[in-house]
């Protein structure tokens, strides 16, 4: 097995809070390990545009507890053209670094899965988004604190739902997955949520009105995934038909955008970024290629990243259960 003696790190694609808490676990346990630590930033971006910079100990110092990436973040179109992934290694040889470890989502992953296939550098990836959607792990970094982020706004407008007897359709992040939608509606014991895993959307609103929203409370909630189905999708969409077609009741829709995606991070969230960051050295040194690094059952498990970003962790039935039945 070669020598590992210089390992680059990038946070890319969507920024998620323990990001930089991963960051410092990788570059405080490579250097334990006696590797030099080289921080790349924006993403692919900066592996093509060499923006390289060595990192100490002290680079990662009092970041632990701040959302955001400090190696910043990008969503890079050059790094999905062959040529872009050239200039990437040939400046990562340039620089003599022996590895990557790349913290990001399913994007992020899948150009991670290119790289490794053209070239002979291990690469490690780890789940960094607030999504969710990465298989084999139980959860990503930034997850934990957009979901907390989510229940907070969701109880601020329960308040005013309640005094003005509303129906609101709150929309939240995810891509194309119903992980924030589903749990942030159990937690926030909102009536319902419209997810692209629980059967068709048309039939998610139907069943929500069908069962009888309203006549028991005076208020309702439904926590929308922003995912599109057939063309279509969203609170924006949801609102409209009930207006339309159910014209008795009173819609106002909220849409969270992006404040879901920063603030401080969780203890959750540090501890899992801080465990995987741990995680990616120990498996660079075990011989480990063309992973991601995740957690399962409280474990540390490696995942082929090509079975990671196949876009198929599917939410559990259970989960949509206990909401259809809380939410009574
Ligand atoms: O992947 C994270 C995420 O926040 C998704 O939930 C969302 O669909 C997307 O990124 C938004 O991306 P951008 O910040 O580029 O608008």
């Amino acid at each position: 097995m070669r020598e590992l003696k210089k390992v680059a790190v990038l946070t890319s694609g969507g920024d998620a809070p323990g990001m930089n808490a991963c960051i410092r676990a990788v570059t405080r346990s490579a250097i334990f390990n006696h590797m030099e630590v080289v921080g790349v930033y924006r993403g692919y971006e900066g592996l093509i545009n060499e923006e390289f910079q060595k990192f100490t100990s002290s680079s990662v110092s009092n970041t632990i507890q701040r959302g955001g990436t400090i190696l910043k973040t990008a969503r890079s179109k050059a790094f999905m053209t062959p040529e872009g992934r050239k200039t990437a290694h040939d400046n990562m040889v340039k620089n003599g670094i022996d590895a990557l470890i790349v913290i990001g989502g399913n994007g992020s992953l899948t150009g991670a899965q290119l790289f490794a296939r053209e070239y002979d550098i291990p690469v490690i990836g780890l789940p960094g988004t607030i999504d969710n959607d990465l298989y084999g792990t139980d959860t990503t970094i930034g997850y934990d604190t957009a979901l907390n982020t989510i229940v907070e706004c969701v109880d601020k407008i329960r308040d005013t739902a309640n005094s003005h007897d509303r129906i609101f359709f709150v929309e939240v992040m995810g891509r194309d997955a119903g992980f924030l939608a589903q749990n942030s509606a159990i937690a926030s014991g909102a009536e319902a949520a419209i997810i692209p895993e629980d059967k068709t959307d048309v039939d998610q609103l139907a069943e929500f009105i069908g069962r009888g929203v309203r006549k028991s409370k005076n208020s309702s909630i439904v926590l929308v995934s922003e995912a599109q189905k057939d063309g279509h999708g969203g609170a924006m969409y949801y609102a409209d038909r009930v207006r339309k077609e159910y014209p008795q009741y009173d819609v106002r829709v909220t849409i969270l955008g992006h404040l879901q995606r920063g603030g401080i991070p969780t203890a959750a969230d540090r501890i899992l970024a801080s465990r995987l960051g741990y995680a990616s050295i120990e498996a660079l040194m075990e011989g480990q290629r063309n992973i991601m690094v995740g957690v399962s059952n409280d474990e540390i498990v490696y995942v082929p990243i090509q079975r990671a970003i196949k876009w198929d962790k599917p939410i559990k039935k259970e989960l949509i259960d206990v909401l259809a039945v809380l939410s009574l």
